[in-house]
Parts: C-alpha cells; structure tokens; sequence
C-alpha cells in the first residue's frame, strides 16, 4: 500500500466512516482492493497471527461471512460473537468490553444500531474498530461499492448516481463517498425519509455535489447507477413497516426508471433485497444488476480495511 495512508498520530487505526479519511486514503484503499482481487490466491499471509472479533447486535449473512473470508484468506483468525452471548448483552460496560477485548485480539468488528456504542467502543479499545454497520452509516458496505461502480463505468470522480428510496444508513454512507470521491450523488427519497441532514450539511460543507428532490426520474436522469435499499431497514420498528411501503412505493425501481438513466447504467443494492418492493425482480435478476459484483466486492474492500486497520 502507498505511504498515503498513514497511521493515525495516537491511537489505533480504527476505520468508522468514511468522512474521517481523506480522498488520497480512501483512493489507495480502492487501490489496494483491487490488488487483493487481483492477486487472490496468491498467498500473501499479512495478518498472520492476528485475531479479528465480529461482534453481531444485528443479523448478517455478507458481513459475516466476507469479514470471515478476509480474516482468514490474510493468514488472520476470527471469533464470531452475537452481543446476547456476551456479557455486554446484560449490561456489561462498553469501556470494560472494550479494555477486555484489547487484552486479547487485535482488532473489533461491531454491526449495531447504536452509532453511539460503536463511538464509545473506538474511544475506550486500544485496537482498532471497524464499522459492520450502524443505524447511521455503512461504510465497508460502500467501499466495496465504490469498486464495483469504477470495475463496470471506469474512475468514479465526475460521474452521476442516484439514490432512489430511503434516506438510509448506506445512502448516508454515499454521501461521504461523493464529498470524498468527487461524483454527483442525486437522492430522491419520499418526505419523512430524507437521508440524515446532519451528514447532508457535513457534506455541503465539503462542497460536495449532493442533492436531494422527491422526483424518482429527475434524479437518475444521466445517472450511470442507480442506488436502491430495503424499505425497512435493520434498526426501523417492524410497525413501520406499513406507512413505509405506502411512501416508499412510487420509489420503486422499475425498467422504466432504469430506461431514463444513462445508457447502459448500472443498478445497485447492498442486499438483503426484497423483490417486488424497493426493485421490481426484472431489474434486480436483469442485465443492469451487478449485485453479486457487489456482496463478492465486499471481500476485497475488506481486505483492505483489514490489511490497514491491523498489519
Ligand atoms: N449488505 C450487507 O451488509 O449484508 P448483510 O446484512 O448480510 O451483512
Ligand atoms: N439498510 C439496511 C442495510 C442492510 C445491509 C439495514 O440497515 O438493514
């Protein structure tokens, strides 16, 4: 990997989201989830005799699975942990867990839905802490979109996607890849589920070319992918469930949404998918999909993650 991606002055090199990198770093880390793509097999062993903790508050079958793949194909090992088979899930600390956990692996994955407790575990660990996902963000998720997108439609920096559906975790976790990336993110999300306003105003701040409109087809208009998720996501109440599918419908992505994007777009989704409710099953099993490319992308996203946050 290159010099660019430095170790942090103090502390470990926890990887939470995306805002805290800078564009030259979250560059090499693409670079280097390529080379790991490429050079797979190949039997490069840098985690060697390292130990990598998942912890799970949320089900995960990519996560999981892929973070599991990573540890092992870099020569590292993985304990696989759900929070009600910890002591943190009756009450244990965060800061004890955390001190815990120092004293025995090298690093920590946590998928939860509190960002907070995610925070908290990074602040007290003296390893590094990956995000798996919180109710805010998902960023591993997105890396390993970013690669997917510049393998199909070549460099990301000026080009167009759109995000139709809800205004999620990963749809927040696109905005801080457009501010860090350089491309054109267009969001259409029905009103009460607009992307999270304080990572929207992060990054206008950033002059990042992020927008938001309630009109499907005005936002993939030159889109060359289209970006959606599930209508009820891991850390929304299941009683939502109705008055989202009532919104969230006409944000359905249909061949004749994909028809007014660009020519030859892509379409994307994180997956767990729901055919018939966020895509239609014709876009999602059609030529435009490159879902798999995705969940397979993980993997090597990861990689790199790994490779920097613990070698
Ligand atoms: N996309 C994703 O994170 O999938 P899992 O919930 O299966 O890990
Ligand atoms: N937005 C979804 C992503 C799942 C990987 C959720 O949080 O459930």
């Amino acid at each position: 990997m290159s010099a660019v991606l430095e170790m942090p002055a103090t502390g470990p090199r926890h990887f939470l989201d995306i805002k805290d990198f800078s564009s030259a770093e979250l560059r090499d880390l693409i670079t280097e989830a390529a080379r790991l793509k490429r050079s797979r097999g190949a039997g490069k062993k840098p985690l060697a005799g390292k130990t990598l903790a998942m912890i799970f508050e949320k089900p995960s079958t990519r996560t999981r699975i892929s973070f599991e793949v990573a540890m092992r194909e870099l020569g590292g090992d993985v304990i696989v942990l759900s929070s009600r088979d910890m002591q943190l899930g009756r009450g244990e600390t965060v800061y004890d867990t955390a001190h815990v956990l120092s004293r025995y692996v090298h690093g920590i994955m946590l998928r939860t839905d509190s960002a907070a407790k995610l925070h908290d575990l990074a602040t007290h660990a003296s390893i590094p802490v990956i995000n798996g996902l919180t109710e805010l963000t998902h960023p591993c998720q997105v890396m390993a979109d970013v690669l997917t997108f510049e393998e199909h439609c070549g460099p990301i920096a000026g080009q167009i996607v759109a995000w139709v559906g809800d205004g999620n975790n990963v749809a927040a976790s696109w905005i801080e890849a457009a501010a860090k990336f350089g491309f054109t993110l267009r969001l259409a999300c029905p009103d009460g589920y607009k992307p999270n306003a304080k990572i929207l105003a992060w990054a206008k701040r950033e002059g990042a070319d992020v927008s938001v409109t309630t009109d499907p087809i005005a936002a993939v208009q030159d889109a060359k992918c289209v970006v959606t998720d599930a209508w009820l996501s891991m850390a929304d109440a299941e009683e939502e469930s109705m008055a989202r599918a009532l919104a969230l419908a006409p944000y359905q992505v249909t061949p004749a949404l994909m028809a007014q994007a660009a020519k030859g777009a892509i379409f994307m989704h994180c997956l767990p998918a729901h055919r018939g409710e966020e895509m239609t099953a014709d876009v999602i099993d059609g030529p435009a999909s490159v879902v798999f490319d995705e969940a397979e992308n993980r993997l090597h996203a990861q990689k790199a993650i790994l490779a920097w946050c613990l070698g």
